[in-house]
Order: structure tokens, then C-alpha cells, then sequence
């Protein structure tokens, strides 16, 4: 048995929020930004808009393109760590407003790997089972809601969006386009990248929120370091197990957290910068959304054709990573 992508979608919000517009909440300034992460603006939601809003537009999108209804899905993962809810899920939140009725639903939370997971999780299932034949998988983040907007660490990083993708089980036969995938995590370094309170271990009180312990936090360079090197031995690991050599792809596209950790991934990769897909200057770090995002603006902009070569790449707070790579 095997998979497929017939359908791609994505949602970005309307607002722009640009690095000018950063200079003046916080101490930064645009050249900072730029020459630290490659961002030049990011999409904010409005106050009225959810995490599972953005979902849904994207998830939308992806199933007019997978001329499918979403009456015929078998199940719904949503990659989030911006939820609507600690519970009910987001994924059953979107069910009810797409009117999946048939679908599972579930929310996986792996952090900026979040849509790698996703995808390794669908993709087993529907290999597995005989009554999984259609998918969706989206990376959804209103990581507005969760960025501490006085943390200029952070805060200058981060944007919202959401990616979809419509996996379908193949006829027998059928080549699979998943080629290889790993995932990896190390819990040893849980507190470098985290939202400290609003949990068991925390929960909410009036101090937690005079401490703005609800937000994000991030130990940046030692995340950067960590990064680089989980990405670059999962890809190896990838390009190992399909026995290919990196200039057999076509396009690298990672997680979108700064443009200098790309660049450090590719050049380790020996993959040119030129094969290596970027908007992370348009859209900051939509954590689990950004490899959705990127994949779906590469397949309608005509960026990619039957038979390239696709290695995705993530890292997250976990910490997490993990590589797909795929033929398209
Ligand atoms: O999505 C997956 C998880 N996230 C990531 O992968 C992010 C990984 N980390 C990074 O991308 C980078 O570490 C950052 C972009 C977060 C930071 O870049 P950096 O080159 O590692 O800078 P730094 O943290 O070493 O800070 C350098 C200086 C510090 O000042 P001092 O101590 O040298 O005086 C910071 O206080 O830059 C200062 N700084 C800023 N200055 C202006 C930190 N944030 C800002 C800012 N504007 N927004």
C-alpha cells in the first residue's frame, strides 16, 4: 500500500506586521532582525480568529484541490502548540466546521516538527489499515496569542498561518511517495524552548500571569545549535535509507525559524542555497504550520513537478525533529 498528496492548501492572515512596526513595541530594530533571522514581516490574526479558523481556511483550500468532500475523510490531525483549547481538541473543532463527520480527530503536539509527524503518523496509518483512505493533515499556529509582545527574544520571530495536505491511500501497486522518514526527540532539553505555565505543573494563577509564565520562552542560541545538527543527521538519515545522494534533490525545504539555520543545514547538506525553499523573510516562524505553508505555495506556483525529489526537515521544542523525504 501506498500514499500520496492530492491536495495542498494554506492560510495566512491578512495583517502584516512588519519589523518597522516591531521598532516600536520593543528595543530592536530592522536591520537586527534581518541580518539575525532573515524576517522582514510576519501575518497576525485578528482578535476574532482562532487557531482552527486558520485551519479551516487552509484545510478548505486543500480539499477543493484534492476534489474531495470533507464528508469523505477517515480523520483529522492538527499539528498546533497554539490550540484553541488545552481540550477539546482543535481537530475536532475543525471537523465540526468542515463537516467531516466520518473523520477521527485528533491534535499532535510536536512543536515546529509538529506537520513532520503528522504526515509519518497519517502515513502509517493509512498503509496500515484497510479503512484509512483519505487523510487530512494540517500545521495550524496563532502563535500571536502565545508570544510574550515585551520579549523582544522572541517576539520578533514568531507569525501565524496554517499548511494542509490531503494524503491518499493508492491503488495496489502504486509507487509510494513517501521514499524514507525519521523522527527523533531528546526530553533532556525540555526547558530551552517552552510555555512554562498553564499545565499540571503550573497551573494558572493570578502570579503566572503577573509573571507572564504563559508565554513562550527560548534559550535562542543553544536552540540554534541543536537545530542545525538534529536536521542535518535526520537528512543524512533520510537520503541513507532511500540511497540517494543530497544532489538528487530537488527541493530542501525545512522548518522556517531563521534563514542563517537554513543556510547552515543546506551548506552541511552540500544542497545550494538555490534548491533550498525560503519565505521565512515574508512569514517568521509559523512553527508547525511553515513546511504546510512552504509546500503548498511551491505546488501552486509551479515550483515543483512530478518526480522531484522533496526533503522536509523540522526541528521543535521537545525537542523534536524529523525528515520526510518524498517524491512528488
Ligand atoms: O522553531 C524552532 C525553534 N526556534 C529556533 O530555531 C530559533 C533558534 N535561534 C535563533 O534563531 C537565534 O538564536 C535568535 C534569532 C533567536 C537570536 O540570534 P543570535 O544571533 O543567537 O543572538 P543572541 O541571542 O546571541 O543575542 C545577541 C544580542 C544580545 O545582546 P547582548 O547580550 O549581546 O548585548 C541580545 O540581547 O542581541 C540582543 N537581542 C536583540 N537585539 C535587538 C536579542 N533579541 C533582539 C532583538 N533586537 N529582537
Amino acid at each position: 500500500m501506498s500514499i500520496k498528496i492530492i491536495g495542498t492548501g494554506s492560510y495566512v492572515p491578512e495583517k502584516v506586521l512588519t519589523n518597522f512596526d516591531l521598532e516600536k513595541m520593543v528595543e530592536t530594530s530592522d536591520e537586527w532582525i534581518r541580518t539575525r533571522t532573515g524576517i522582514e514581516q510576519r501575518r497576525i490574526a485578528s482578535a476574532d480568529q482562532a487557531t482552527s479558523d486558520l485551519a479551516y481556511e487552509a484545510a478548505v483550500k486543500a480539499l477543493e484541490m484534492a476534489k474531495t468532500s470533507a464528508a469523505e475523510l477517515d480523520g483529522i490531525i492538527v499539528a498546533s502548540i497554539s490550540v484553541d483549547h488545552v481540550f477539546p481538541s482543535t481537530a475536532c473543532i475543525l471537523q465540526k466546521k468542515l463537516g467531516a463527520m466520518k473523520a477521527f480527530c485528533f491534535d499532535l503536539e510536536a512543536a515546529c516538527s509538529g506537520l513532520i509527524y503528522s504526515i509519518e503518523v497519517a502515513h502509517a496509518l493509512i498503509k496500515s489499515n484497510i479503512k484509512y483512505r483519505k487523510l487530512l493533515v494540517i500545521g495550524a499556529e496563532k502563535l500571536s496569542s502565545i508570544v510574550n509582545w515585551e520579549d523582544r527574544n522572541t517576539c520578533v520571530l514568531f507569525g501565524d498561518g496554517a499548511g494542509a495536505m490531503v494524503l491518499e491511500k493508492t491503488p495496489e501497486g502504486a509507487e509510494d511517495c513517501v521514499l524514507a522518514s525519521n523522527l527523533g526527540a531528546n526530553g533532556t532539553y525540555t526547558e530551552i524552548l517552552q510555555i512554562p505555565a498553564g499545565g499540571s505543573r503550573m497551573p494558572a494563577s493570578q502570579q503566572t500571569i503577573d509573571n507572564k509564565l504563559h508565554y513562550m520562552t527560548m534559550s535562542g542560541q543553544d536552540v540554534f545549535k541543536l537545530a542545525v545538527n538534529a536536521m542535518v543527521s535526520s537528512c543524512k538519515e533520510a537520503l541513507a535509507f532511500a540511497d540517494m545522494p543530497s544532489a538528487s534533490v530537488t527541493w530542501l525545504v525545512p522548518h522556517q525559524a531563521n534563514y542563517r539555520i537554513l543556510k547552515a543545514v543546506a551548506s552541511r547538506l552540500d544542497i545550494p542555497e538555490e534548491r533550498v525553499y525560503m519565505n521565512v523573510n515574508r512569514y517568521g516562524n509559523t512553527s508547525a504550520a511553515s513546511i504546510g505553508i512552504c509546500i503548498d505555495e511551491m505546488n501552486r506556483g509551479g515550483f515543483v513537478k512530478p518526480g522531484d525529489i522533496i526533503l522536509m526537515t523540522a526541528f521543535g521544542g521537545g525537542l523534536t525533529w524529523g525528515s520526510i523525504l518524498l517524491k512528488w
